[in-house]
């Protein structure tokens, strides 16, 4: 089956279809050639997946899935949550997100936080959604090259190494976005 994930983040693309496999032909905007930008204008993880996956759906008529991912952490009463991506500023890139969340944590020693993600899908029309949570929390200093956002500063529980310092695969099989699109993959096998 072809599907179209409404992401132009090659991260994000790279570990969907290493989790999809052959079942399905996943196509990111980028191989699609979409290139208009959707802005990210509601309060909810909820409201911007439907938002992206609406105009995705609107602009091509096929089946299509979209994701939004917070990082919520307990002490910042769930910031920066579904501004994640913009916390350091509009024009901010991941490593000032990363520099911001260590200054507020700074001397704090409840560095609970999750990530939550929400998947929206499209399928034939009909609107449904998924979503995942991963508990860890936010380690003090970066750790390790791999992934992709937070991954450097954040360590799921149960495990001693943050989520950049693990295979695309050991990620997935744990992480927020991993586990919202294994309900999505239940849901279109069945
Ligand atoms: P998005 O809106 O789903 O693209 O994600 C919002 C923000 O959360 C972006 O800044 C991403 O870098 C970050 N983010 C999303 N997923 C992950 C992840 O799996 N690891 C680390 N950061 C992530």
């Amino acid at each position: 089956m072809e599907i179209i994930f409404a992401t132009h983040n090659p991260n994000k693309t790279k570990e969907i279809k290493s989790q999809l496999g052959s079942n399905f032909s996943v196509k990111s905007l980028s191989e699609i050639g979409f290139t208009d930008e959707i802005q990210e204008t509601e309060t909810t993880l909820i409201g911007n997946a439907f938002l992206k996956v609406r105009a995705i759906y609107k602009a091509t008529g096929k089946n299509c899935f979209a994701d939004d991912t917070g990082l919520e952490v307990e002490v910042l009463d769930g910031a920066p949550g579904v501004y994640s991506a913009r916390y350091a500023g509009e024009a901010c890139n991941p490593e000032d997100n990363i520099d911001k969340l260590l200054n507020a944590l700074k001397e704090k020693s409840n560095r609970k936080a999750q990530f939550r993600t929400v998947v929206a899908l499209i399928l034939d029309g009909k609107e449904y959604s998924f979503e995942g949570v991963c508990k860890g929390e936010i380690l003090e200093q970066r750790r390790g090259k791999e992934g992709f956002g937070y991954d450097p500063i954040f360590k799921p529980n149960g495990y001693d190494r943050s989520f950049a310092q693990m295979t695309i695969e050991e990620k997935t099989e744990i992480s927020h976005r991993g586990l919202a699109v294994k309900k999505l993959v239940e849901f279109l096998l069945n």
